[in-house]
């Protein structure tokens, strides 16, 4: 196979949780997986659990989606070594809002959750974009929230209605926001944009394994996005389900 004829896909947070879970499947199904860790120990316990899972084309990236200086060196680095990218999946995601009220939450957490959900997807896409055209047609899956639905959030009858979580739940709905942002203005390149809503999965992230549905499902809209061949799919927020409200 010709390097140019091979899927190169980046995962932002690919050292555990849904990120690796789409790593394992992305890459078994023939995706070379450029697993991105802010860790090196937690990074190369997943290149090695990756290699226990059949997955044979992967090289791990140290990339913080907070520190411009490890996403620049990442798209440095994948330029020299594969000069494209075709999916870019922006999955890396913090919550550090603990419940507290937006009366009194610190503008401290606010920001630290935005820093990664929403400034991090954003530095990330903006290296990517020149190596995203090169691998046009491509694909950028911002991994976002139904938390992050203005539309649940301000539906009685939803059950996200409850839900009250300032920092996360608005970092989210910038994502969104972004999403529909670099889906009008990268159409011309081809690079379709897509956020996609996991679910509540069973995660360290989603509270262990006590709640939430098994990880290969949160992971497996994510999957199917990045494996389709509807590339003229672009703008949309999306879960196994079908749609999901902005
Ligand atoms: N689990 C759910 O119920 C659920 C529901 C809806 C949406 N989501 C979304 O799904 C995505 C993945 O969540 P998950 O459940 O898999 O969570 P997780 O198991 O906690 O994994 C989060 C990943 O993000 C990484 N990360 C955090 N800050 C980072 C940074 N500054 N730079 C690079 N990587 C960073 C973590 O790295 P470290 O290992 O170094 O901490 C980890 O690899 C998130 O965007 C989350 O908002 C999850």
């Amino acid at each position: 196979m010709d390097l140019m004829d091979k899927i190169y896909t980046l995962i932002t947070g690919g050292d555990k949780g849904i990120g690796l879970e789409t790593a394992k499947e992305l890459g078994r199904a023939g995706q070379h997986i450029l697993l991105g860790a802010r860790n090196q120990a937690r990074g190369e316990a997943a290149m090695k659990a990756l290699r226990r899972a059949g997955v044979i084309g992967a090289d791990l990236i140290m990339l913080d989606v907070t520190q411009e200086a490890t996403i620049q060196e990442a798209a440095r680095w994948i330029t020299a070594q594969f000069g494209q990218l075709n999916v870019l999946i922006n999955n890396a995601g913090i919550a550090l809002d603990h419940h507290e009220s937006p009366v009194t939450m610190p503008l401290a957490t606010i920001r630290a959750d935005f820093e990664v959900n929403f400034f991090g997807a954003v530095a990330v896409t903006q290296a990517m974009i020149p190596l995203l055209r090169k691998g046009a047609p491509a694909k950028i899956i911002n991994v976002s929230s139904e938390m992050g639905s203005l539309t649940n959030a301000s539906d009685p009858h939803s059950r996200f209605y409850r839900g009250n979580a300032l920092g996360y739940q608005s970092s989210k709905a910038a994502l969104n926001m972004a999403t529909i942002s670099f889906s009008k203005a990268l159409a011309p390149d081809h690079i379709a944009v897509n956020a996609v809503n996991p679910g509540h999965t069973a995660t360290d992230f989603g509270g262990g394994t006590a709640s939430g549905q098994a990880v290969t499902a949160g992971a497996a809209p994510i999957v199917a996005l990045s494996r389709s061949d509807a590339p003229h799919m672009t703008g949309k927020f999306i879960e196994t389900a079908g749609q999901v409200p902005w």
